[in-house]
């Protein structure tokens, strides 16, 4: 070994040696080429540790070369050191950032289905003119549905409607309720036990079963709204003037409503509500009548002392005419280019 030799290998390491701390890209791969180019093991360190076989003079001349690059290397990979450091500092704040004054554009929300909709809507305007809301359930007994109603078994009026039977116990025990009808009887009878018995104004909305066929204007599944007011001297004046305000409030002041004489074992007398625009066509929405004795004492309440009336509209079918809707079975199809119109 001479000290020209161990000078070129000093210069070779150091060049070879900043070389490689220039191409580094992270400060994990940074750490471990420190440890190859300054570690105990490095190039470096091995040819210094052959120095003992020089002569006092030549080893210290030699020396300060091996130092010399030693320190070149410590210098360039702090440098890169700290150069590696900003940019993952400029990295990761970049990855962080927020604008907030970004625009996101309208949020798709979607909303409650047209029927819910228009039942909401209706219970508010009910609800307005001071009356409560009341529900019963979907499936029922045949004697909530037809018996206390006034339907006896074998009564003709039970083909009018055509009914889903369960087999549920006994046969003919439940049906899938054919109208909210049932829920007058519950209701009485829940007032008559929380509060002793009339007044009463409630609606009854609900889901309703019908085993027909369906077209534009029929669902087997549709809505009912139900009506029912008992209180002293209620007459039929009171009901006309009620769905009357109610049809006004819901389509507008320019709609009118008549009465057609009709038939229901529940009310005595009985009518079919009809409705129409000033000089359009009359459109059947609903029955109604003044509530039978029957029905008022299968309720728990006393007809010699109270009196009422009772209605019952289809609540897909006020939808359909309050947006025009061509075909009722729109409504259930849960196509969203329809729904998305309301
Ligand atoms: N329940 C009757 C039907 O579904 C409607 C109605 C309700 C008639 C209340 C009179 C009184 O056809």
């Amino acid at each position: 070994m001479t000290v020209e030799a161990t000078q070129i290998a000093a210069t070779r390491i150091a060049q070879a040696g900043v070389e490689a701390v220039d191409a580094v890209a992270t400060l994990a791969e940074l750490t471990a080429l420190e440890t190859t180019l300054l570690g105990k093991k490095s190039e470096l360190s091995m040819a210094r540790r052959s120095l003992g076989s020089l002569e006092p003079d030549q080893r210290r001349e030699a020396g300060a070369a091996f130092n010399a690059t030693r320190e070149a290397l410590g210098a360039a990979i702090e440098a890169r050191r700290s150069e590696l450091a900003a940019a993952e500092h400029r990295a990761s704040m970049e990855a962080e950032a927020l604008d907030l004054t970004r625009f996101i554009g309208p949020v798709n929300r979607g909303h409650v289905h047209p029927v819910t909709a228009t039942r909401e809507r209706l219970e508010d305007i009910f609800i307005g003119l001071g009356f409560e809301v009341a529900e019963g359930p979907d499936l029922e007994t045949d004697w909530f549905n037809f018996g206390a109603l006034n339907i006896p078994p074998h009564h003709p009026a039970r083909g009018m409607h055509d009914t889903f039977h369960l087999d549920l116990g006994g046969p003919g025990d439940y049906v899938l309720r054919t109208h909210t009808s049932p829920v007058q009887i519950r209701h009485m009878r829940a007032v008559t036990a929380e509060r002793g018995g009339p007044p009463i104004y409630a609606i009854m909305p609900g889901r309703v079963y019908r085993n027909e066929r369906t077209d534009a204007t029929h669902l087997a599944a549709l809505h009912q709204l139900e009506g029912l007011v008992i209180d002293r001297d209620i007459t039929l004046g009171h009901l006309a003037g009620t769905i009357d305000t109610f049809i006004k409030t819901y389509f507008g002041t320019e709609f009118e409503t008549r009465f057609r004489p009709s038939y229901f074992p529940f009310t005595e007398p009985s009518a079919e509500v009809d409705m129409r625009t000033a000089g359009g066509d009359w459109l059947e929405i609903g029955g109604c009548g003044m509530v039978h004795p029957t029905v008022l004492r299968n309720g728990g309440i006393d007809p010699e002392m109270w009196s009422g009336f009772a209605f019952g509209f289809g609540i897909d079918r006020l939808a359909k005419m309050r947006h025009d809707v061509p075909d009722i079975r729109e409504f259930v199809a849960n196509d969203v280019r329809f729904l998305s119109q309301f």
